[in-house]
C-alpha cells in the first residue's frame, strides 16, 4: 500500500518524481526513494523518513536523468529501513523496480534464486521482482519486455510495478495485477502512476492498465501488451479532477479541507445528477440497467470501514424509499460466505478508492454466482468500478486525507438518489413525494454550511473532552451507523479508544463501563425514538458519565439531559445522517488536534487497503 510514479520526458525526472511523490504521501510514509537513468548509469536514492530528507539527499547528489521511477512506502514486509526502501535493484545493478502490493510466493522464489547464487539485500517481498527480471536477462531473455513477462508469470499475489533499465534508457515499463496502475499521456512526456493525483498537474489523459497488462512507455507514447507480448487495445480516459482539489489550499490538513468542501461537493453532485427544472434525477447509469434493477428482489450492500457504515445507512434508506429488502455485509466476511441469495439479488459495492481488496474479491464472487453488480466508487477507472456490471461515480473529487469525510457524505447522498430512483421505479414513491424529497435534498448544501458554522463551538466541546479515557458514541435507527462512523473516526484520527452502541443496547452490558471518565456522544435529533434516547442519556448521567448531545436546532429540552449540546439543522429523520455526520467529523478532527495527532497520517493506516 504504497505510491508509485514514473516519468520519461525532456525535463529533470527527479523534480517531477519528487513532486508526484508529495501528492502520494497519503498512501504511505515510512520511507521513499527514486531511481533515474542517465548515460548508461542507474542513479538510486533511498531514504527512511520524510520526503524532505529524500529531497536533501537528491540535492546533495545532483541526480541527473530525464527518465525515472519513484516510490513512497508503507511497510508490509520488512521494517522501514534503508535496505527495504524502494527502488530495489537486481544483483547486477542494471534494473530498478518499485512495487506496490504483496508477492505471496516471494519466499519460495527467493530460495530458488538464492540457490542459483543470487544475493538478496533486503527483507522485502518486492526485491524478488527486480532479481527475477535481472535473472531472466542474464539467462538470455531477448528483451527487457520478455524478461519482465517471465518474471511476472512467476509471481503469485498482487502487484503494480514500474521498471527502469540502464541499458534501455528510452523506456519505462509498468504492469499491474490487483493493484492500480495507469499511464499518463503528456506532450512529449509520459508518466506511470498508481494514483491520478500524482500526475494531475501534468496531464489528465490516462490509460488504466488491466490485470496482467504491461505498458512499454517511451517519451511520445505507450504500447500495452498482455503477458504473452501481444498488443492489446486500451481506451484513453480523462480524469476530470482539478489540480487545486489535490492541494490543501491554506487548510492545515487535508481532512479539515475536505470536511469544508462538502457543501460545494453536494452542489456539484446535484448539478450533475439532477434536472433542477423538472426535479428529475439524471441517473443515466441506472437507466441503463433499469431491467436488472426492476428484477432485483433483494439488495446486498458490501463494503469496508466507513463505506460499510454508509452501507448500513443505505439499508435504512433503501428499505424506506424502495421497499426492497436490503442486507449489508462487511466485504472481508461476505467474500467467504456461502451465498444463498439468488440471481435476482443486486450486489451494491461501496468503495471510495475502488481498490479495497476485500470489496473487489466480493464483487468477483458475486459475479461468479450470477448476481448483478453495481458499484458506488469515487476513483474513476478503479478496479471495482471496472469489474462491476455498472458503476455510479460519487463525484466527490479526490480525497487525500486518510479518514473518509467528504466521500462518506457523497456516498450517503448518492444512496439517497439511488433509493429515490428505485422507489420511483417500484412505484412506491409518487411524483409529488419525489418532488418534495428532491427539494429537501437541494437544501442540503446550505444546511451543511450551517453545521460548519458551528465549528468554534464543536472545537471547544471536543477540546473539553479530549482528555477523557473513553468515548462512547450512541444512536438509534438510522443514526446508529452514524455513531459507528463517529467512533471509527475518533479511533482512526485521534488514535484513542472509542466505541459505538445502539442506544438501546447500552443497558445490556456496556453501561457497566460508564463512570465520570467516560464521555458519551448521544445522537438525538427529533425522531420516533427521541424519548428513548433521552432516557438513555439520563441513565448515563445517573452513573456520572458525561453526555454530549447532537440535537436538532430549537430543541430547548435537551440541555436538561446533556452536559454539552451540538445543534444541527432540523431535517426529516431519514436525512439526519447528512447533518449529524458532518458534526461528528468536526468533533473527531478537533479532538485529535487537541491530542496532538498527525491528522492526515494516522498511525498504521493507509488510504486504500488492497491486501487481505
Ligand atoms: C475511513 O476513514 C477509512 N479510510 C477506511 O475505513 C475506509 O473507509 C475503508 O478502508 C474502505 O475504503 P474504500 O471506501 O476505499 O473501499
Amino acid at each position: 500500500m504504497s505510491g508509485i510514479i514514473g516519468y520519461i520526458g525532456d525535463t529533470s525526472a527527479v523534480r517531477v518524481i519528487l513532486d508526484g511523490l508529495r501528492r502520494l504521501e497519503y498512501r504511505g510514509y515510512d520511507s521513499a526513494g527514486l531511481a533515474t537513468v542517465c548515460d548508461g548509469e542507474l542513479f538510486v536514492c533511498r531514504q527512511v523518513g520524510t520526503l524532505d530528507q529524500l529531497d536533501e539527499q537528491i540535492r546533495a547528489q545532483a541526480v541527473p536523468g530525464s527518465a525515472g521511477i519513484g516510490h513512497i512506502r508503507w511497510a508490509t514486509h520488512g521494517v522501514p529501513a534503508h535496505e527495504n526502501t524502494h527502488p530495489h535493484t537486481d544483483a547486477g545493478d542494471r534494473i530498478a523496480v518499485v512495487h506496490n502490493g504483496i508477492v505471496e510466493n516471494y519466499a519460495a522464489l527467493k530460495k530458488k534464486l538464492s540457490s542459483r547464487g543470487v544475493r538478496f539485500r533486503s527483507e522485502t517481498d518486492s526485491e524478488i521482482i527486480a532479481q527475477l527480471i535481472g535473472f531472466y536477462l542474464k539467462r538470455g531473455a531477448e528483451t527487457l519486455e520478455h524478461a519482465v513477462h517471465c518474471a511476472l508469470m512467476d509471481l503469485k499475489g498482487n502487484y503494480a510495478i514500474a521498471v527502469l533499465d540502464k541499458h534501455n534508457p528510452e523506456k519505462l515499463l509498468a504492469a499491474r495485477s490487483g493493484s492500480p496502475m495507469m499511464v499518463g499521456i503528456g506532450e512529449r512526456e509520459m508518466f506511470v502512476t498508481s494514483d491520478a493525483p500524482a500526475i494531475i498537474p501534468y496531464t489528465r489523459r490516462v490509460i488504466f492498465l488491466d490485470d496482467y497488462q504491461v505498458a512499454v512507455v517511451g517519451r511520445s507514447g505507450a504500447v500495452i501488451t498482455n503477458l504473452s507480448g501481444n498488443v492489446v487495445d486500451r481506451q484513453e480516459s480523462v480524469i476530470d479532477w482539478d489540480v487545486t482539489e489535490a492541494q490543501k489550499e491554506g487548510y492545515p490538513y487535508f481532512m479539515l479541507k475536505e470536511i469544508h468542501e462538502q457543501p460545494r461537493m453536494i452542489k456539484k453532485i446535484l448539478l450533475l445528477k439532477l434536472d433542477f427544472k423538472r426535479l428529475h434525477l439524471k441517473l443515466e447509469e441506472l437507466q441503463a440497467i433499469k431491467q436488472k434493477l426492476s428484477a432485483a428482489h433483494q439488495i446486498i450492500i458490501q463494503a469496508c470501514g466507513s463505506s460499510y457504515h454508509a452501507g448500513l445507512i443505505g439499508r435504512e434508506i433503501f428499505e424506506y424509499f424502495s421497499g426492497i429488502h436490503t442486507d449489508v455485509e462487511v466485504s472481508s466476511e461476505f467474500r467467504y460466505r456461502d451465498l444463498t441469495a439468488g440471481t435476482d439479488c443486486l450486489v451494491l459495492s461501496i468503495s471510495q478508492s475502488g481498490e479495497s481488496g476485500d470489496t473487489l474479491a466480493a464483487v468477483r464472487r458475486a459475479k461468479q454466482k450470477g448476481m448483478s453488480t453495481l458499484s458506488l466508487c469515487n476513483v474513476v477507472g478503479s478496479s471495482i468500478s471496472r469489474e462491476s456490471d455498472s458503476v455510479l461515480y460519487l463525484q466527490a473529487g479526490p480525497e487525500i486525507g486518510v479518514a473518509s469525510t467528504k466521500s462518506f457524505t457523497a456516498q450517503l447522498f448518492n444512496l439517497y438518489l439511488i433509493a429515490i430512483f428505485l422507489g420511483m421505479m417500484k412505484r412506491i414513491i409518487k411524483r409529488e413525494l419525489k418532488d418534495s424529497l428532491i427539494k429537501e435534498l437541494t437544501f442540503i448544501p446550505s444546511l451543511l454550511k450551517k453545521v460548519l458554522g458551528e465549528e468554534p463551538l464543536i472545537e471547544a466541546i471536543a477540546h473539553k473532552y479530549a482528555g477523557y479515557r473513553d468515548i462512547f458514541c450512541v444512536g438509534r435507527g438510522i443514526n446508529y451507523p452514524c455513531a459507528l462512523e463517529g467512533a471509527h473516526k475518533l479511533r482512526e484520527i485521534a488514535g484513542e479508544h472509542a466505541s459505538a452502541y445502539p442506544a438501546g443496547e447500552l443497558k445490556h452490558g456496556p453501561i457497566a463501563l460508564v463512570d465520570e471518565t467516560v464521555a458519551c456522544v448521544c445522537i438525538a435529533p427529533k425522531s420516533q425514538t427521541y424519548d428513548k434516547m433521552v432516557s438513555t442519556m439520563q441513565k448515563i448521567r445517573a452513573r456520572n458519565g458525561r453526555v454530549i448531545a447532537i440535537a436538532g436546532e430549537g430543541d430547548e429540552e435537551i440541555g436538561k439531559y446533556a452536559d454539552d449540546v451540538i445543534f444541527v439543522p432540523v431535517v426529516q429523520e431519514i436525512f439526519s445522517p447528512l447533518v449529524v455526520s458532518v458534526a461528528l467529523q468536526l468533533f473527531a478532527y478537533h479532538f485529535a488536534v487537541k491530542r496532538g495527532r498527525e491528522i492526515d497520517r494516522p498511525k498504521h493506516l493507509a488510504k486504500s487497503v488492497m491486501v487481505e
